[in-house]
């Protein structure tokens, strides 16, 4: 994880997002209480972003993701889905990280 990420975390309990069976491998996006988030599988190992565009909190559907690319249909800044850096030449801000664990086949959020 690159260390200048934002991260979600409040300390609040876990959630269950879905059982890592129903995960394909890639990127899907997952709705989560009234909220969204693009999880990044590839293979055991998970990543969670949040839907959120960092650049004018569109909420990114899940046709914004483009293979490894996340291209957010507001503006068309791409992040990439295997760092969560904005592709956009400049110093743009990432996508948010979720904090995010496995735990008996189940991927849970802290948010
Ligand atoms: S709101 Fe996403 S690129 Fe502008």
């Amino acid at each position: 994880m690159t260390m200048n990420h934002p991260v979600i975390n409040h300390n609040k309990p876990w959630i269950k997002l879905i059982d890592v069976a129903e995960v394909k491998q890639g990127a899907s996006r997952f709705n989560y209480a009234d909220k969204a988030c693009f999880v990044v599988r590839d293979g055991e190992a998970f990543q969670v972003f949040d839907s959120i565009c960092p650049h004018k909190a569109v909420n990114m559907p899940c046709d914004a993701i483009e293979g490894m690319t996340l291209v957010c249909p507001m503006h068309s800044w791409r992040f990439n889905l295997e760092t969560g850096e904005c592709l956009e030449n400049g110093n743009f801000t990432p996508l948010t990280r979720i904090k995010h664990k496995v735990e008996g086949g189940v991927l849970y959020l802290s948010v």
